[in-house]
Order: structure tokens, then sequence, then C-alpha cells
């Protein structure tokens, strides 16, 4: 049996792929790490999603359990579901999670070598992404393996599909791996820190051929990374996490000009602004995020919030609307953040 056979991929009603109320825990010696604490979004087709926050938020904690690639013990999940245009893949038997898991989503990681396995050569490794999920012969799988070299803008590729990994460049081997990604169509791609170990010049490379990829294959994107300013030309939306929550949402227009949450009011006064000359206007959020055994009561940031009162200590914020146009945040003082950022662009 075809394992999409119950899955209408065509379906328009449904999103994409949606995450809903998505917890996941870590029993540890030094306590529950919270890593993801009641996480909600959706992705659409053609769209690209990014997911902004420091080191240590939950990003790839909540990307890697829609793939399936969080081991429970240690982990568990108290809450929470993965829909695929509607249908929860929790839910499918094991088998058909599986197959949609790599087929119809996909994932890229900071280091191409965590996917290519340094003693195969890169086109076998293509060529058998492609045979694990289609139902194809050796060669028909190697000749899309070199389409799909060519596709992702490597040079040579009858060349190139013949060497090991070790012998291409670090952006060779990003792109390599995209290749990798895309074996199958994925519907869905999920970048995590896709360019963050790559030059400014590479960096930029890849997130022009993922642009162009995602227009051509009318893929949606997930972007994941600790870079606001990465994302500002390249995300329709943006979520904002912080300690395992999403503590801000809304277009990249709303999330750049009307930042509503004291978090992303933060991360957006400490950007270098290419067209600034007197960097030493930058202030960094002070102190660094909580461990995510010992989260802080209420709102999570309030430690490192210079608008932080005793009701941020009281109670969790939740996430609402701020502006009826899909943007929410979690802020007790989102008037006061959203007044001191049209002092920052009046000033700026
Ligand atoms: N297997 C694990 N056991 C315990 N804690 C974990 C495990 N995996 C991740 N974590 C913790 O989950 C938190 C979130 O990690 P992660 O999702 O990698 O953050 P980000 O991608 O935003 O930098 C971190 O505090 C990390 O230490
Ligand atoms: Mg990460």
């Amino acid at each position: 049996m075809d394992g999409t056979a119950d899955i209408d991929l065509d379906s328009p009603a449904a999103p994409l792929l949606e995450v809903r109320d998505l917890r996941v825990h870590f029993k540890t010696d030094f306590g529950v790490v919270k890593a993801v604490d009641g996480v909600s979004w959706s992705v659409n087709d053609g769209e690209t999603l990014a997911i902004v926050g420091e080191s240590g938020s939950g990003k790839s904690v909540s990307a890697m359990t829609i793939l399936g690639l969080i081991q429970s013990p240690p982990a568990t999940f108290p809450s929470g579901d993965i829909l695929l245009r509607g249908k929860s893949l929790l839910k499918m038997p094991e088998k058909q999670q599986r197959r949609l898991r790599g087929k119809e989503i996909a994932m890229i990681f900071q280091d191409p070598l965590t996917a290519l396995n340094p003693v195969f050569k890169v086109g076998d490794q293509i060529a058998e992404m492609v045979r694990t999920h289609q139902k194809v012969g050796k060669l028909v799988a190697k000749r899309r393996a070199l389409d799909l070299l060519g596709e992702v803008g490597i040079p040579n590729p009858a060349v190139r599909i013949n060497q090991y990994p070790h012998e291409f460049s670090g952006g060779m081997r990003q792109r390599a791996m995209i290749a990798m990604a895309l074996a199958n169509d994925p519907q869905v791609l999920l970048a995590d820190e896709p360019t963050t170990a790559l030059d400014v010049t590479v960096q930029a490379q890849i997130m022009a051929l993922l642009s162009k990829l995602q227009e051509s294959r009318n893929t949606a994107i997930v972007l994941i990374t600790h870079d606001l300013g990465l994302v500002a030309s390249h995300a329709d939306r943006i979520n904002v996490m912080y300690a395992g929550k999403i503590v801000e949402a809304g277009s990249t227009n709303e999330i750049f000009y009307r930042p509503r949450h004291a978090y992303t009011f933060g991360l957006l006064s400490s950007l270098a602004r290419m067209d600034h000359r007197r960097q030493e206007r930058l202030t960094p959020i002070k102190g660094v995020p909580p461990s995510l055994a010992r989260v802080p009561k209420g709102c999570p940031f309030h430690p490192r919030c210079r608008f932080a009162t005793d009701e941020c200590i009281a109670a969790v914020p939740p996430l609402e609307s701020v502006a009826g146009n899909g943007h929410l945040a979690a802020c007790v003082h989102s008037d006061q953040v959203g007044m001191a950022n049209e002092e920052r662009l009046a000033h700026g």
C-alpha cells in the first residue's frame, strides 16, 4: 500500500503543515527540561515561516520532533499534534509516519555532515535517498541525482556525482545536502540554521538558492535561525521563540517595524544595520536565556527585560492578538514596547 493513500495532499482546506500545542520535555538529573512548551504554528505551500530566537530556545527540538528524530525516553510529549494537510502524523501507523517524514517533509541542517556520510559518494547517497521513497531502478535514481546536483547549482555535476563529501567545499556540501533533501520533492523543507556555518558570501548564495527552489517547486520552508537579520528578506512570517515558547508572531513587516514583545524589540535593537555607520549605538540584550530546566516564573524574559514589572512575574502572559492582522504577542507591556519602537525608528 502506498503510504500516502489516505492523505489527500491536494486538499486546499487544511494548512500544509500544522503544529498544535507541542510540548517536548526531557527528564534529566537537573530536573525536567521543558525544551518546547506549548508551541503552535502552521505553514502553507510556497510560504516561508521563520522561527527565530537565541540559542537554547527550543527551535531545533521542535523541528526534530516533527521529523520523529527525538527519542522517547528521555523525551516525553505531554501534549501536541503534528498535522500534514489536516491529518495527524502522530495518529498514523509508524510505517506510514516514516514514509511521510523524509518524503513530504525534509530537513537540512547547519552541518551537512550530519546528513552526508563521509564514506559514500555524494551521488550514491542522493540516489539512495530517491530509492528509499520511490520505486525506481538504480539508473533512474542516478539520473535524478545528476539532475538534482545541477539544480542546486553544483558545477560539473557529472564529475561531482562520483566524488566524496570531503572533496566538496563547505558551500558545495551544503548544496549537496539540499539536493538530498529535495530528492523526493518534499512539500515542506525544514531548514535549521542552514547557513550559520558559512561565510557571508556563501550564506547569501545558499539563501538565494533556497528562494529559487521554493519558487520553482512551491515548497513551504520553515527557516530556523538565531539570526533575525537573516530572515528579513526571506520570510513571509516570523515566530519569535524564547524559553520553549512562541512569544511573538506576525508578518515579517509587523515584526520588523511594529514589534510588540520586549524580547523581539531587544533582538531588533541589537541588529547591526547595514545602512548604519554608528555601530556603537547597538544595544545587545543583557544576560543569557534561562536554562530550560529552571524557567523563571511568569514571563520567562522578565529577568532580562527593561520593561518588567511585578505583573510580569505574577503569571505567564498569554499569546494574544495585538493588531488584528495575525500579529500576536505574549507581553504585558506590549503598548509600551510599541511606543519605544516608534522612538527607535524615529531616532534610529
Ligand atoms: N536529549 C536532551 N536531553 C536534555 N535536554 C535536551 C536534549 N536535547 C535538547 N535539550 C535541551 O533543549 C533545549 C532546547 O534546545 P534546542 O532546541 O537545541 O535549542 P535551539 O535550537 O533553539 O538552540 C536546550 O536547553 C537543550 O539543552
Ligand atoms: Mg538549534
